[in-house]
């Protein structure tokens, strides 16, 4: 094998956010851009040296490409072994399953998640490590360092590989095997779930699916499962084939986005499915709703910590749950109630990773969409799909009925995310500079009836490794139980991303139909006005409301 040293210089803005290096494909295009951040990967990675690889990614566009570039790189360091998913498919929860079955040393994966696809689109590289989990702050630190210092790179002078044929190559030494993107994963959901319960709620005539792939990567995976193994109805499953640029869409399963899916649910005709789930580009998010009926992420993880007991994978019980900073606190009283820890973590998944390993949580969530357990270490949408619709088979209910039982019990979170998008970085810093600055001044405080008792900066220390992770985002809690959290996304490609999260916690059953965003409306106000956020953008409204 001849391995060409290319002399390189470094880029300065190859610092990953809270899910990988995101940016532009055209930003991606520059000549060494991709390279010098795959060879920064390897020069921190050391342990990949002879061992195995997952390598895969949501099939956007620059996929097959990049695979490509990055399997001559790997030859080129060292690696002994790599197996890439089927035409460079994988979704992210395969990835992560992958890694820890074939005890791989870690995984690639080639995803902007949510973001559109396409030349104009973003593109985007994460690293998981071999618990089959997000690399650490830690590590992608790290990478930033050696990424702008880079001097040259290692590849591999080789021929493309066939990626459409499951077979196996070689480049030099390394051995590159071309595997089916979903057996694997579908093996494993067979595992956990009662999938013959699940088949006959489908045979029995009675219920039917409609599952939104977003023409992202979970398109293949749903087919095997729903469509071939649980025999679900015709229809069962839209936008299923992959396209590099998502079909145009922005593969993101909420109710902005997945509007198709939205109608067909949302309709009074009885041709409409009982149940409706969709998810995003790389398969990690999934959004669940019934007829006319939309349940909150964190309404859902709640929902799966106290049911998860009746299912087959989860049977001997919960042993702690975790959910993000901004996600409700639906499940907090659920965890409660068992006598279980609940913990409160920085936004992104990697922060659940060391509770996972510790056995500390069984599950875990955030508001943005995900849900996940100790079967990975990464968020799962199809996981999550399947854990609703055995449930559903056990309980014999409609997602609606299900969800008014919860509230019964528990109480209900009403819950709102506001994003303000592409902003001015530098006033967009300025205004979390100016809540900081207000942190002890506000506690006391009453707005419109509302009382802070709590405010600050969110810190967190990790209880297995005692890392500290810093500046996680503004939080206001409220007498009554109301929160406000506001902090700027780390995934966005575009100036800034200002998102506002706000919930209030209601007890009494007759105050249970309101509209979330009527229900939380003197919050809302509160925020806006704490925030100045129409002031100093000049914004009305938010761009997405979720
Ligand atoms: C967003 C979500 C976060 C999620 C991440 C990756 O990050 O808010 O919960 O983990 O995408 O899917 P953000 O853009 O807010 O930093
Ligand atoms: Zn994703």
């Amino acid at each position: 094998m001849k391995v060409h040293t290319i002399k390189t210089t470094p880029f300065t803005d190859q610092k990953p956010g809270t899910s990988g290096l995101r940016k532009k494909v055209t930003h991606f295009q520059q000549p060494h851009y991709l390279e010098n951040f795959v060879q920064s990967i390897f020069n921190v990675a050391t342990d990949l040296k002879d061992q195995r690889l997952i390598l895969g990614g949501d099939g956007r566009y620059y996929n097959s490409h990049a695979i490509q570039v990055i399997l001559k790189i790997a030859a080129a360091n060292g690696i002994k072994h790599v197996m890439v998913g089927e035409n460079g498919l994988l979704s992210t929860p395969a990835v992560s399953h992958l890694i820890r079955k074939y005890q791989a040393a870690g995984g690639i994966i080639l995803s902007a998640s949510h973001n559109p696809g396409g030349p104009e689109g973003d593109f985007g590289i994460k690293f998981n490590i071999a618990n089959g989990g997000p690399a650490p702050t830690t590590f992608t630190d790290t990478v930033y360092e050696k990424s702008k210092n880079i001097k040259e790179y290692l590849i591999a002078d080789a021929e493309d590989i066939s990626l459409n044929q499951q077979d196996n190559y070689y480049i030099g030494g390394m051995q590159i095997t071309v595997i089916n993107s979903v057996t694997d994963y579908a093996d494993l959901m067979e595992q956990l779930f009662d999938f013959p319960k699940i088949k006959s709620l489908f045979t029995s005539g009675l219920f039917s699916i409609c599952f939104d792939a977003m023409h992202a990567v979970t398109g293949p995976y749903a087919k095997e499962i729903f469509s071939k193994r649980l025999c679900a109805n015709v229809g069962a499953v839209i936008n299923g084939t992959p396209l590099e640029d998502f079909g145009g869409g922005h593969p993101d399963p909420n109710l902005a986005h997945a509007t198709e899916l939205v109608a067909k649910l949302n309709t009074s005709a009885n041709t409409a499915p009982d149940f409706g789930a969709a998810s995003d580009g790389d398969g990690d998010r999934n959004m669940i709703i019934g007829q006319n009926f939309f349940v909150n992420p964190s309404d859902s993880l709640a929902i799966m910590a106290a049911n998860a007991h009746l299912l087959p994978g989860y049977k001997q019980g919960v042993c702690g749950v975790a959910r993000s900073l901004p996600t409700s606190r639906a499940v907090d009283k659920v965890a409660e109630s068992m006598g279980i820890d609940c913990y409160e973590t920085p936004t992104g998944w990697k922060y659940f990773g060391n509770l996972l390993d510790d056995k500390r949580i069984t599950l875990c969530g955030e508001e943005s969409f995900g849900s996940g357990s100790d079967h990975i270490r990464e968020k799962d949408g199809i996981w999550a799909v399947l854990f609703w619709l055995n449930l559903i088979a056990i309980k014999q209910q409609s997602v609606e009925k299900i969800l008014h039982a919860h509230w019964l019990r528990f109480g209900r979170h009403y819950y709102t995310r506001h994003d303000y998008e592409a902003l001015d970085s530098t006033l967009a810093n300025e205004l979390i500079q100016n809540l900081r600055a207000q942190t002890t001044s506000l506690t006391g405080n009453n707005y419109n009836d509302y009382k802070v008792v709590l405010c600050d900066d969110f810190s967190y220390v990790d209880p297995v490794d005692g890392s500290i992770a810093k500046n996680q985002g503004i939080r206001i809690l409220f007498a009554d139980d109301s929160r406000i959290v506001f902090r700027l996304s780390g995934t966005g490609t575009e100036g800034a991303t200002l998102r506002v999260y706000i919930e209030r916690y209601i007890t009494d059953p007759s105050q249970f139909d309101l509209t979330t965003q009527e229900a939380l409306a003197p919050l809302i106000d509160i925020a806006n006005r704490l925030s100045e956020v129409q002031k100093r953008f000049k914004r009305e409204t938010p761009n997405v409301i979720t």
